[in-house]
């Protein structure tokens, strides 16, 4: 079985004290037997929260590819496995069209957590152009075989893969759960003739773009949508873990 993963990006919002009330609520509840929960708070926050986190995992919503060096204001793999953090999002489609992070420089970011025993949920979408031409497809496939190009095919599993198109990202128009399906679906045939089979039907394919409490179970219970990455709902607790409970209705 793979595993059911719903994720929080919290972006470049919040405070202290926000981070406290998410976490005060959050761990009043425990999904861990059915839904990996995770949250992504800013970096600067990371320490409190992971510390604060019991029933939730917390991860970075970036790193950069080499552990320690003049890099001004970066943060490396191996400080965010310092601290206890797992996770990282990597390639997330505002990294990509607002600091212009490329195909090369995220496949870097991959191989850097692989190595540094950090999982990389590695985003991947098209725009709207790219939908309504018909050829989205390709713009995917060329994200996904460029951002695992430098791993070998059995580090492949230790990849988390986020489908977000990027016209459905903080618009309120989710990919109905057919379109989303239908992509997903392709994604696990593009992993297989990648890196075998057996890896794709391990690896967990999430969701990610207007994903709410209302859409998220429809979502999920398709059978090559393994849970979600969610930005604006994830920022008020009570949404988030009807988000979680769907996700693990969905089971
Ligand atoms: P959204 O963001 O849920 O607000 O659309 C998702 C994301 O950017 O990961």
């Amino acid at each position: 079985m793979r595993d059911l993963i719903v994720a929080g990006n919290w972006k470049m919002n919040g405070s202290q004290q926000f981070v406290d009330d998410m976490l005060f609520g959050l761990n009043k509840v425990d999904f861990s037997e059915s839904v990996e929960v995770i949250v992504f708070p800013p970096s600067v926050y990371l320490h409190a929260a992971s510390r604060q986190a019991k029933t939730v995992k917390v991860g970075a919503q970036n790193i950069f590819y080499e552990n320690s060096g003049a890099y001004t204001g970066e943060i490396s793999p191996s400080m965010l496995s310092d601290i206890g953090c797992r996770y990282v999002i990597l390639g997330h489609s505002e990294r990509r069209a607002i600091f212009s992070e490329d195909d090369a420089l995220i496949a870097k970011k991959v191989v850097a957590s692989i190595e540094n025993d950090l999982i990389p949920i590695l985003c991947v979408g098209e725009t709207l152009e790219d939908r309504e031409s018909g050829d989205f497809f390709e713009v995917i496939a060329r994200q996904i075989k460029a951002g695992l190009g430098l791993l070998e095919a059995d580090q492949v599993e230790g990849v988390i893969i986020a489908y977000e198109p990027v016209w459905a990202i903080g618009t309120g128009k989710t990919a109905s759960p057919m379109q989303a399906q239908e992509v997903h679906g392709l994604i696990r045939r593009l992993i297989a003739e990648l890196a075998g089979k057996k890896i794709s039907e391990h690896i967990s394919i999430l969701y990610g773009g207007s994903v709410n409490a209302a859409s998220a179970k429809e979502l999920f219970s398709q059978p090559d949508i393994d849970g979600g990455l969610v930005g604006g709902a994830s920022l008020k607790v009570d949404e988030f873990l009807a988000i979680c409970s769907a996700a693990a209705e969905a089971v």
